[in-house]
C-alpha cells in the first residue's frame, strides 16, 4: 500500500486539480458514428473509462475538420459537432465528475488516409507524401485549431490538448525535416511558429483561466530529420529545440506538457514499447525527466509508455520484479521528480479501472495488458478498436478478420 501513495495524491494542473496522478491517455478507438460524433460503442467504452476515477481522462484524438482524418470513424470537433460532444460530456461527467476532462485535438496532416480523406504535408517524406500546403492553408488549419478548442470549451471539457505528437501535422511543422523555405518552416522560430500561434489565440480568444491547455509531445522521433534530431538529415539526438518548445509552450499559457516520443507510423516500438524488446520505456523515463528540468514547477509534466511494466511480470532484464512494476516506477518517478503523473494507454483498454482497483487494494482484480498489440491491428485496419485479450466481441471480431483478410503485412499505424 505505501508504493501507491504518491499515485494516490492530488496535483494541480493549471487552476485545477487532479483526484490522482495516473492519467488515461489518449486512445483513438475509430468508432465514431457517420457524422464524427460518439456512438454508443464511444459511450460504452468512456462510461467505464470514468467509472475507473484517474485523475485525468484525455479523449482521443479528435480531428478539427472532416477533410483530413487518419480514421476512417474519427470523432470530429467542428461546430456541428458541438451539441454531440455536450451531450456526451454531460453524461460522462454523470457518471464520474471527478476525472478532468481534455480533448485531444489534432489534424492528420501526411497520415490522413488518401482512401477517404485528403493527404497534405509539409514536405513530403519518403513512402508518405501528400499535397504540399500553402500557408494560406496553414492560416486556416488555425483557424479551425482555436475553433475546435471553442467548441471544447462550450461542451464542457476541462480542456484541450494540442497535439504536437506521433508524426501528425502539429508535429511535422516541429522537426528539422522540415526544412522548407517558408514561413512556417526552416529556422526553430519558423518552425515552432505553427504551435505557438494556436496557443496565443487559444489564450485570447477563450480566455478562460480555468480551461486547461496543454500538449502532448514527442521529444524525439527516432528517424532522420525527426524532432528531437540534430539536423534534416540525421536521427542524432539533441533536445534543444524539444526543451525550447516546452518552455515556448508554458509562456504561452501551457499548463501541462504529456511527454511521448516516437511516431508510430515510423517507429511504432519507439512510441509504445515492444514486449519483447520493452528498454524504450526506459527513454521515455530520461526525456520526463529533460523535459521536467526545462518547465517550471508548476507545470505538470505527464509521463508516458508505462503500460508495458504491468505488475513486475514482464521481460526486463537486471531488474528485481517487484521493482519493475507499472506502480513502482510511478511512485519512484513521481517521488525522483522524473515526472508529476504517469498516463496509461495500452492499460487503459485492458482495464481502465485500474486506477479505482488499485486505490481499492483490488490490484488482483486488474487484468494487466499483455503488450501483444492486437488492438493496434484493429486501428491499421481501420475498424473499431478494443482489447482483443481481454473482450470477448473484439477476440471474435480479430479472428474473423484476420480469416477473411489473412495475417497484416506490415505493423505501421
Ligand atoms: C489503439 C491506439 C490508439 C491510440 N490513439 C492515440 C491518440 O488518439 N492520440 C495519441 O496521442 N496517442 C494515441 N495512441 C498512443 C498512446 O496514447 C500512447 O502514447 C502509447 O500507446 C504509449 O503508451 P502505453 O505504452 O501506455 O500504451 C494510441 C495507441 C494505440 C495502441
Ligand atoms: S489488445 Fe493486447 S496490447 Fe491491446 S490493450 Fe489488449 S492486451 Fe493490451
Amino acid at each position: 500500500m505505501k508504493e501507491k501513495q504518491l499515485l494516490f495524491t492530488e496535483l494541480k494542473i493549471g487552476s485545477r486539480t487532479a483526484v490522482n496522478r495516473i492519467a488515461l491517455n489518449s486512445m483513438e478507438c475509430n468508432d465514431a458514428d457517420s457524422e464524427g460524433n460518439p456512438s454508443e460503442l464511444t459511450y460504452k467504452r468512456y462510461r467505464k473509462a470514468f467509472e475507473g476515477n484517474a485523475g485525468v481522462i484525455f479523449i482521443e484524438a479528435i480531428s478539427v475538420l472532416d477533410e483530413s482524418r487518419g480514421r476512417l470513424n474519427q470523432l470530429i470537433g467542428t461546430t456541428a459537432n458541438q451539441k454531440a460532444l455536450t451531450d456526451f460530456i454531460k453524461e460522462m461527467k454523470k457518471v464520474n465528475k471527478k476525472p478532468l476532462l481534455l480533448i485531444q485535438l489534432t489534424h492528420s496532416g501526411e497520415l490522413s488516409d488518401p482512401v477517404f480523406s485528403r493527404r497534405i504535408c509539409v514536405k513530403p517524406l519518403p513512402g508518405l507524401g501528400g499535397d504540399l500546403i500553402t500557408e494560406e492553408e496553414v492560416e486556416t488549419i488555425i483557424d479551425k485549431f482555436v475553433l475546435s478548442a471553442k467548441v471544447a470549451h462550450d461542451s464542457g471539457a476541462d480542456g484541450v490538448d494540442v497535439k504536437l505528437c506521433h508524426g501528425y501535422l502539429g508535429s511535422q511543422f516541429l522537426r528539422p525535416y522540415n526544412d522548407r523555405k517558408w514561413k512556417y518552416g526552416g529556422p526553430w522560430k519558423n518552425r515552432a511558429r505553427f504551435a505557438y500561434e494556436i496557443y496565443e489565440r487559444i489564450s485570447r480568444e477563450i480566455n478562460d483561466p480555468d480551461f486547461i491547455v496543454g500538449s502532448k509531445i514527442s521529444v524525439w522521433e527516432g528517424f532522420p530529420g525527426g524532432m528531437g534530431t540534430a539536423g534534416p538529415d540525421t536521427p542524432v539526438m539533441d533536445l534543444a529545440e524539444p526543451l525550447d518548445l516546452v518552455k515556448g509552450l508554458e509562456e504561452r499559457g501551457g499548463k501541462y506538457i504529456l511527454q511521448s516520443a516516437g511516431s508510430p507510423s515510423i517507429t511504432l516500438a519507439l512510441t509504445q514499447p515492444d514486449r519483447n524488446i520493452p528498454d524504450y520505456a526506459y527513454l521515455h523515463m530520461t526525456f520526463q525527466k529533460a523535459v521536467k528540468k526545462a518547465v517550471k514547477p508548476e507545470t505538470a509534466v505527464i509521463g508516458s509508455a508505462y503500460t508495458i511494466f504491468r505488475n513486475g511480470n514482464n521481460k526486463f532484464l537486471a531488474v528485481n520484479r517487484r521493482e519493475s512494476s507499472l506502480v513502482y516506477w510511478g511512485n519512484k518517478n513521481i517521488r525522483d521528480g522524473v515526472c508529476d503523473m504517469i498516463a496509461i494507454g495500452r492499460q487503459s483498454l485492458a482495464d481502465s479501472l485500474l486506477p479505482a482497483k488499485l486505490e481499492a487494494g483490488r490490484e488482483d482484480e486488474i487484468h494487466w495488458c499483455t503488450a501483444c498489440d492486437n488492438c493496434v491491428e484493429f486501428l491499421i485496419r481501420q475498424r473499431p478498436v478494443g482489447c482483443a485479450t481481454y473482450y470477448k466481441e473484439y477476440a471474435s471480431e480479430l479472428k474473423e478478420i484476420r480469416r477473411k483478410e489473412g495475417l497484416l503485412k506490415e505493423k505501421h499505424t
